[in-house]
């Protein structure tokens, strides 16, 4: 049934079944302070375009896995990225008031709030990965594997270092490799998480996940060009955050460096670059993971 949906009701299909899941991460019988659950659930359910949990399932998906066993991982993946968010918009990061058209999070709750409600979902992350083994029987070796990656991959040398580089970029940035190296790291690090995440839980060997992480790196790269030439010609209504956030915070971006024209056929370039790295992975289904591609390439918000 899910073969014959067109992109668009595929993502939006995909996008409401990693809801579903999500409203039961945290299982109901906890007992969690009141305040942290509502600011952890604030944010984790403010919509969003779902895009990394989407790639977990898609890329089970390509290897004819299965995707409830891939369910757990796109949900870790999914609080990493929402405690990201909630972070980056905090006054001592990019101190912006809106995301995913909503209040942010430090707005509603005060900084101290979602601070703690980023822990939750950070640590929570590791949790789910690992009902992916206890529920749904995924050999432990996978799993473990699955959870080296996001340690790595999250952390200090991935999303975290990057978003490092990124704050120090702030103070003056004279090159584009840097700012390759800040957008290699805050970005393409959780996307090619959540490639490899699906690819592991399905089984896939080492030169499967070789080409998957080429392909997540050119796509992540893409993704936040994109999200960089938004900041400057989008439609606040549409990202649910604000405009030209860069600007006021001087952030050296590529529109900055190349201009808009030139940042748009990079964009373009990536994704073929991307394309070419997953055709070189011989997976059986590929056509999903090269459609969301394309789409991600015209995407407005
Ligand atoms: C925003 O990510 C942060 C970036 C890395 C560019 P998304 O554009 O995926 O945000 P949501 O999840 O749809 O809100
Ligand atoms: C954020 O990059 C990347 C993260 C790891 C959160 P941005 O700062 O450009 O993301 P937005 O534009 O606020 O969503
Ligand atoms: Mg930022
Ligand atoms: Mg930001
Ligand atoms: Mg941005």
């Amino acid at each position: 049934m899910l073969q014959q949906l067109s992109i668009e009701q595929y993502l939006k299909h995909q996008a409401s079944e990693v809801e579903q899941a999500l409203r039961q991460a945290v299982p109901a019988s906890w007992n969690v302070p009141a305040r942290l659950r509502e600011a952890m659930d604030y944010s984790l359910h403010a919509g969003g375009k779902r895009l990394r949990p989407i790639l977990v399932l898609a890329a089970a998906e390509a290897l004819g896995g299965r995707l409830e066993a891939a369910m757990p991982a796109a949900c870790a993946i999914e609080m990493i990225h929402t405690y990201s968010l909630i972070h980056d918009d905090l006054p001592a990061m990019d101190n912006d008031d809106f995301r995913r058209g909503k209040p942010t999070n430090h707005k509603v709750f005060g900084e101290a709030m979602a601070i703690l409600a980023g822990d939750g979902l950070l640590t929570h992350a590791f949790y789910s990965i690992v009902q992916a083994s206890l529920q749904h029987g995924v050999p432990a070796e996978r799993v473990l594997a699955v959870v080296a990656d996001l340690a790595e991959l999250a952390g200090a040398r991935g999303m975290v270092g990057g978003q490092v580089a990124d704050m120090e970029g702030e103070q003056g940035l004279t090159s584009i490799h840097e700012l390759e190296f800040i957008h290699l790291h805050k970005t393409s690090d959780l996307i090619v998480f959540s490639l490899k995440a699906g690819a592991r839980i399905a089984g896939a060997g080492d030169p499967t996940l070789a080409a998957l992480e080429r392909f997540g790196t050119a796509l992540g790269l893409a993704f936040q060009i994109q999200d960089d030439i938004l900041d400057v010609i989008g439609d606040e209504s549409k990202l649910g955050k604000p405009v030209h956030s860069d600007e006021g915070n001087q952030k050296v971006t590529y529109p900055y460096f190349i201009g808009i024209e030139a940042s748009q056929d990079k964009v373009k370039e990536l994704t073929a670059e991307a394309q070419k790295a997953l055709l070189e992975a011989d997976l059986p289904y590929p056509e999903r993971l090269l459609q969301i591609a394309e789409f991600l390439m015209r995407r407005d918000h």
